[in-house]
This record gives C-alpha cells, sequence and structure tokens, in this order.
C-alpha cells in the first residue's frame, strides 16, 4: 500500500515538472550572453537638468536611465519624449536624489547651480 503511493507520487513529481519544465519561458535576464549587460553590471542613474548638454548624457553604456529632472516644463517633457515612459519625471531635484535605487547622478545645470 505505501510502496503504491510512493510510485505515484514519484510520478506525479515526473510528470507535473516535465510539463512546467517545456511551459516556462526562460527570461533573457537569466540566460545573460552575448550582447546582454546584466543589471548587476549596470550603474543606475539620473540626470538633473535636460537643456543642450543634459540631452547628450541619456546612453552611456553600463548604465540605465531611470530619472530626469529640470524645472522648464518645456525641456522636462520634451526629455521624457526622448526617454520614454519607463523614465520618471520630475520638478524638484531634492526628489530625484532621494531615490535610493539611483546610483549615480549627471548635474547638468547652469554652473551656479552646481
Ligand atoms: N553648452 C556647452 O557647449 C557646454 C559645454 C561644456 C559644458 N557645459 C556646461 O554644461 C552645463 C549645462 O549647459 P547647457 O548648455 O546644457 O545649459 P542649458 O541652459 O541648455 O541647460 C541647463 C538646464 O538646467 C535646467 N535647470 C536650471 N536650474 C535647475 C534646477 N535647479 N533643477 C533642475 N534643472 C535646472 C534648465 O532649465 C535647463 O534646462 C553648464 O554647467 C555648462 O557650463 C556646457
Amino acid at each position: 500500500m505505501n510502496e503504491k503511493k510512493s510510485v505515484a507520487r514519484r510520478n506525479f513529481l515526473k510528470y507535473t515538472s516535465a510539463s512546467l519544465a517545456a511551459f516556462t519561458i526562460v527570461p533573457r535576464s537569466v540566460l545573460g550572453g552575448k550582447g546582454y549587460t546584466a543589471p548587476s553590471d549596470q550603474l543606475t542613474k539620473g540626470i538633473i537638468g535636460v537643456g543642450g548638454m543634459g540631452l547628450g548624457h541619456f546612453d552611456y553604456e553600463g548604465t540605465k536611465l531611470l530619472a530626469v529632472c529640470d524645472v522648464d516644463k518645456n525641456h522636462l517633457q520634451r526629455a521624457s519624449d526622448i526617454a520614454g515612459p519607463d523614465v520618471s519625471t520630475y520638478s524638484d531635484f531634492r526628489e530625484l536624489l532621494a531615490r535610493p535605487d539611483i546610483d549615480v547622478v549627471h548635474i547638468v545645470t547652469p554652473p551656479h547651480w552646481h
């Protein structure tokens, strides 16, 4: 009786794990490989001041832009349009600096604001 149960359990595990393996889609972040930068190898960043020069700091290799900040609404909107909806926007730099998930910040404001 006990042996029967154990065999049935073994079969159950065998078939369920086989079906799970067949239907699991392994994400790119797990597989890694050529041309893929793992999140642990990327610095997350924010940009404060997205006027002329600030727009040039979006795409450095090994970094991922998470947020932009500008006091000028038009500049902020333009930066948001370029960066896309996943990048947060702020008009107060203190809110951007308070984010614990941002590793580095580009400060691209006029010199008196550095
Ligand atoms: N323009 C150049 O060729 C050049 C070359 C090298 C270095 N720089 C330096 O780069 C910096 C930026 O120059 P730029 O030409 O991009 O100026 P810019 O005026 O085009 O851009 C500065 C941006 O900072 C924003 N800003 C101002 N105060 C702010 C604040 N408190 N919080 C958030 N945003 C704020 C402004 O609204 C503007 O969008 C300056 O320090 C400049 O000296 C400029």
